[in-house]
């Protein structure tokens, strides 16, 4: 690495243009597109070739050539041979993918979201990425919104757990080393909060709430180390994120002391003006500057204003050399002045693209993310079958890498089918598409074929859900049901044979209340990545257990949304799972309180038994601990993982407490009919909360503890904070 002399002496001898081209970024085909100018991207955004020699990063780009193309033709014309840094979103897999981030959510594994963040980011390394946008951790409560399939759900302390891991994952401990890539917490913040779970929509939220949910995952990744962080789109109680005093300065840098390097999202500057906050473009990129976004990505503003701005006195150069200094600090940091190409090499690339190790990393993800919502007892299915039917839109569907798989490939991926058919021992796999996933598709020609198949089985697997393209950015829904005849589909199939099994692809908790009511077996796989397939027929027959936990509620239909469960308690509660209107307390007349499937939900082939807890104290100092032990015996001849769940309610405090929060989960593997003891480590920081002055404390009175799941808890016992 060089030193930190060589920097600023690099610094001294840049000219002020030279230096707002290090808090640039645009996409690939900006440079590449020069036949285009204009007409092209470079009009649009009002670029001079010189502007472009100038940029200190870039977004996107298709292949290492490409990318030492670029890095060659910026190194020649650089007088200071400062090099670009390349960016992308790497977000669950470069061309291997494992499962979307809110199924890996599912898996309460931080080793494994660790070890799905390495191979990723060694992938993508290899192909010439420095950069992921990765970890997202916008905390959710909505599942219209499109991006929830992109967190790992509701939990911040789940959440934040998983973040932290994917950060060691990526980056490593060394960010010279050629497989390590560094990573961009996104998207500070609230994003998640958008208002009717539509995209991009304005965000209104408590302070409280802010720092209580959704705040604590970006802190865990910063303080994992996270390089560089993006705000986001969104206006956060009136003020857009990337132009937010409080959130940028108070929070990130005056609290936080965040001093890696802040990029906006895609045309965020810009959209300062559309926001309604910024009359000019030159505003924008005050307001932005300001508030301490070193990088711009793909506007203008900087490379028109920034220059000028500083003339007039807006801000100091010492406040743009800040900006400049954390940028080349960053780049040395990945230590790209010795190597620009940060050790890119397509040939070693191509071997580690859906490499045997990748393959079978992502086969184990997909399983252990995936959730047994619902099982009558027909699962696990027996490998002698001599006819399965496998029917459905996602029978035979390729598209099951979930948005985001930046270079994945559709047909790279295992489908059900194919999974089914390599495991069924000498029977016959028959498929019957029965109709599409499309929610304006109301053809039904496949039904009698469908019909037909499942009528003629030994047992039926039906592969339902929305298609991939239905989450993920700019893709909100409003109707969270199977869409298009689906449903219909399921009932007919059920009734043909009853020994069915559903078994979900999609990118967002649904509303399954209709599918609940009618089959007696459904399995969760979510976008499963590469291996779905495998993973699921592993599932299905019994190979793999299934042990996944919901990190994201599933509500009886969407009017129940946003629905969580670490809600705050009402005067009026209600909490039963009956439908029926209570009068006067917080529920409603036609829908039942509680939701279909709860945070913490999943069940396994083997029978976890909670045999009792032991508390080694009942009272806590905030000096002190309490160690708590859960027994829990495996009464199955099946192993299997359990994730067992420690949960607490303050049940009287200055402020109003959730009814329920999880602060602490151990995932466990048992062997058959195995016991054992798993221990929580209980002290004062962990009951804190943001109390009326907005100060961060526990208070003394009682603390009541709970084993199990949210809207099922098996053993309690209460504590005294002293
Ligand atoms: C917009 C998205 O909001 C963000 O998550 C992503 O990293 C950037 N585009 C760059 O692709």
């Amino acid at each position: 690495m060089m030193t930190e002399e060589y920097l600023h002496a690099l610094l001294l001898n840049m000219t002020i243009e030279e230096k707002i081209g290090q808090l640039t970024q645009y996409n690939a085909n900006v440079f590449l597109d020069s036949s285009a100018d204009i007409t092209g991207p470079r009009m649009q955004l009002g670029l001079t070739d010189e502007d472009l020699s100038r940029v200190g990063s870039v977004l996107n780009f298709s292949s290492v050539a490409e990318m030492k193309k670029m890095q060659d033709m910026h190194m020649e014309n650089d007088p200071h041979r400062i090099p670009v840094v390349f960016m992308m979103d790497v977000i669950h897999g470069y061309r291997t993918i494992y499962p979307i981030p809110l199924a890996l959510g599912c898996s309460f594994d931080a080793e494994l979201a660790e070890t799905c963040s390495r191979m990723a980011g060694k992938e993508a390394a290899a192909s010439g990425v420095q950069v992921t946008f990765a970890p997202m951790v916008d905390y959710v409560r909505d599942p219209r919104w499109g991006r929830v399939m992109e967190t790992c759900g509701e939990e911040p302390r789940l959440t934040g757990a998983l973040a932290a891991a994917q950060i060691r994952g990526f980056q490593g401990s060394d960010l010279t080393y050629a497989e390590n890539v560094a990573a961009c917490v996104k998207h500070f913040a609230g994003y998640g909060g958008a208002e009717a779970g539509r995209d991009y929509n304005a965000v209104e939220c408590s302070e409280r709430a802010l720092r209580e949910f959704y705040l604590p995952a970006y802190k865990a990744c910063i303080d994992a180390g996270a390089q560089m962080l993006m705000p986001s789109f969104n206006s956060l109680n009136g003020i857009p994120s990337v132009a937010n005093p409080w959130l940028m300065k108070q929070v990130l840098k005056e609290e936080w002391d965040f001093d890696g390097v802040v990029i906006s999202d895609y045309n965020a500057v810009g959209e300062l003006l559309v926001h309604g906050v910024a009359a000019d473009e030159k505003e924008a990129a005050k307001l932005a500057f300001d508030n301490g976004c070193d990088i711009e990505m793909c506007s203008s503003a900087y490379i028109h204003h920034l220059k000028e701005l500083l003339e007039e006195g807006f801000f100091t150069q010492e406040q743009l050399d800040q900006a400049v200094m954390r940028v080349l600090r960053f780049k040395n940091r990945l230590g790209l002045f010795e190597d620009p190409y940060h050790g890119a090499d397509q040939e070693k690339a191509d071997c580690l693209y859906l490499c045997e190790k990748h393959r079978e990393i992502a086969k184990r993800a997909a399983a252990e993310s995936a959730v047994l919502l619902k099982n009558d007892g027909i699962l696990p299915l027996q490998e002698n079958l001599a006819r399965v039917a496998v029917i459905g839109p996602f029978a035979r569907e390729h598209g099951i890498l979930g948005s985001w798989s930046c270079n994945g490939r559709d047909e790279e991926t295992v489908t059900v089918a194919d999974g089914m058919a390599a495991l069924l021992k000498t029977g016959q796999v028959i498929v019957a598409e029965g109709c599409s996933n499309h929610w304006d598709d109301t053809d039904t020609s496949g039904f009698e074929e469908a019909i037909a198949a499942a009528k003629s089985s030994d047992a039926v697997i039906l592969c339902l859900g929305e298609p991939q393209d239905y989450s993920g950015e700019g893709n909100c829904r409003t109707d969270i049901r199977l869409p298009g005849m689906q449903m219909e589909l399921a009932r007919r199939v059920i009734a043909a044979n009853p020994k069915t099994v559903a078994v979900l692809f999609n990118g967002r908790p649904l509303d399954l209340s209709e599918l609940d009511a009618v089959a007696p077996a459904i399995l969760e796989m979510w976008f499963p990545g590469t291996e779905g397939g495998n993973a699921a027929a592993e599932l299905i027959f019994g190979r793999a257990n299934p042990c996944g936990k919901l990190a994201m509620t599933f509500p009886r239909s969407v009017g129940q949304c946003p629905i969580y469960y670490n809600h705050p308690n009402t005067g009026r509660p209600h909490w039963t799972r009956a439908a029926e209107h209570c009068g006067y307390t917080s529920d409603y007349i036609d829908c039942a309180t509680l939701p279909l499937y709860s945070f913490g939900h999943g069940l396994s082939y083997a029978n976890f038994v909670y045999v009792g807890m032991t508390l080694s104290d009942h009272q806590l100092s905030a000096e002190g601990s309490i160690r708590v032990s859960v027994r829990v015996r495996n009464e199955s001849p099946v192993g299997g993982k359990e994730t067992v769940q420690l949960y607490m309610r303050d049940p009287v405090a200055s402020v109003v407490r959730p009814v329920q929060q999880l602060i602490g989960f151990r995932k466990v593997a048992f062997a058959p009919w195995e016991e054992k003891e798993i221990e929580f480590t209980l002290t004062e920081p962990m009951l804190r909360f943001w109390n009326f002055d907005m100060k961060h404390v526990s208070e003394p009175g009682e603390i009541q503890l709970m084993i199990g799941c949210a809207d099922h808890f098996v053993l309690t016992d209460e504590i005294i904070m002293k």
